[in-house]
């Protein structure tokens, strides 16, 4: 259908507004980024110098005609503009171009059709492409397929587009109802993660920040261990034993984008949700990037909007190698982790980063060393499937004893339901086995 994805390996045009003002102004080298994050063949790069913004076709005359020459040159596919366009500006264009004309948030759907790696990711992604395509679905796309002519290609008449409206509406109420189905089952894993008490870290940053191979260096470093329940549900968490912490729960999300259009932060929501619901931020941030100090406050500006900002927040800097920089961990006054320098396609300062999360989330936790008695196998259980047990030995008095990694409220807890004395103080942190 019109909501499927470019295939691969498109051709095209990028037509670039320049001098519009500070707030609507885009950057052309991020435009070539998400051109190619999009799996797009830029084939020609036209600069609107002094865009007089035209309501009919956005450019004027003179560009148009410069547009349309490209296009046949470079036999492009489609015409991908760095700015908004409404919908009849995008339906004017591609009827005088004779070719598909796409917008920046038409491009950024597109993107993010291609990362929604979560299954309601990937439900919001369709409901806003729906969304967006909903808008422009007069007439459907009869001037084009009429001049391009050919089998299959036959213009749809009023009656094809009374299917597609009708069509377009079963698929939004059908993709409703999964979305219901789904947030239920994810507020089930998060009520579980609760009961856990496992921290959320979650990796937030601007696209190209690096935050996926991040993900990657650490999923492979060995501190990766597999969890069923997560690995099932979403392949964008995972569960990881970080040294002298114990286990934590490491989420990926999308890259923010400046200029998100806003209902597009709402599809996106369940995303970015996530990382509201984090223990711990990683703001993973392209330490050579000249646009380095924007793209920061870029991230901070949606944070705030997902009401995120107030989080515990480690940056990490990475890819130190393009700086030529050894891996390092700065910290503030109170000698607490505030930056990491890492290179994550390098795996280096992959253990500084994991010591700087381990001292930030570990004010509250306990490493003790519980002997259980026989009779409280339950405990033992449960503490095994919270996966807090670091090692398991016996007292001279033939009891288990486990080593015990975890948050200490959660181990209070987890004794008094069990029936068992609790013989500390919450603030004392020292081990009491031979007590
Ligand atoms: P989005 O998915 O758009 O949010 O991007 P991302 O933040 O997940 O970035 P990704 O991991 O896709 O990396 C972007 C580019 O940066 C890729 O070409 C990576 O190979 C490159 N990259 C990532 N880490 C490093 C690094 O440490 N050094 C260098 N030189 N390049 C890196």
């Amino acid at each position: 259908m019109f909501f499927e994805r470019h295939e691969r390996g498109e051709r095209a045009v990028l037509v670039h507004p320049e001098c519009l003002d500070d707030q609507q102004r885009e950057d052309p080298r991020e435009f070539q980024e998400l051109v190619r994050s999009a799996n797009v063949e830029q084939v020609a790069f036209v600069v609107v110098a002094n865009p007089k913004v035209s309501p009919r076709y956005f450019v004027g005359s003179g560009k148009l005609e410069e547009i349309r020459q490209q296009v046949i040159a470079c036999d492009a596919d489609v015409v991908l503009f760095n700015h908004a366009l409404s919908p009849s500006q995008e339906r004017n264009l591609e009827a005088e171009l004779e070719c598909r004309v796409v917008d920046r948030t038409g491009l950024i759907l597109d993107i993010f059709a291609q990362r929604a790696r979560t299954h309601e990711g990937k439900l919001q992604v369709e409901l806003a492409q729906l969304d967006h395509v909903s808008t422009r679905l007069v007439r459907g796309w009869t001037h084009l397929e009429r001049q391009k002519g050919g089998v299959g290609l036959r213009g749809p008449g009023e009656t094809q587009l009374e299917t597609d409206r009708r069509l377009l509406r079963a698929r939004i109420k059908t993709i409703q109802k999964r979305l219901d189905k789904v947030r239920k089952q994810r507020d089930q894993t998060r009520r579980s993660r609760k009961r856990a008490d496992i921290p959320l870290v979650s990796l937030v940053g601007y696209t190209n920040a690096g935050k996926s191979t991040l993900f990657n260096a650490i999923t492979e470093s060995g501190v990766y261990a597999a969890d069923q329940l997560f690995a099932t549900l979403d392949p964008t968490l995972r569960r990881l034993q970080i040294q002298d912490l114990g286990p934590i729960i490491l989420a990926d999300t999308v890259g923010f984008i400046r200029h998100l259009p806003h209902k597009l932060v709402q599809a996106f929501r369940a995303t970015l949700e996530e990382s509201a619901m984090a223990d711990l931020l990683l703001h993973v941030i392209d330490c050579a990037d000249a646009e380095r100090q924007d793209n920061i406050q870029q991230v901070h500006n949606v944070l705030e909007e997902i009401e995120a900002n107030e989080l515990p927040t480690l940056e990490v800097f990475n890819k130190t190698d393009l700086l030529g920089m050894k891996p390092r961990i700065d910290r503030d006054e109170n000698n607490k982790p505030v930056r990491v320098w890492i290179s994550a396609q390098r795996n280096e300062g992959l253990d500084l980063l994991q010591l700087a999360i381990a001292e930030l989330l570990g004010d509250d936790l306990v490493h003790e060393f519980i002997p259980v008695p026989h009779d409280k196998g339950r405990l033992r259980a449960r503490l095994y499937k919270l996966g807090v047990v670091q090692s398991e030995d016996f007292n001279e008095e033939g009891l288990p004893v486990l080593e015990l990694r975890m948050p200490r409220q959660e181990l209070q807890k987890l004794m008094l339901q069990e029936g068992m004395d609790v013989p500390w103080e919450l603030p004392d942190k020292e081990p009491w086995m031979n007590e």
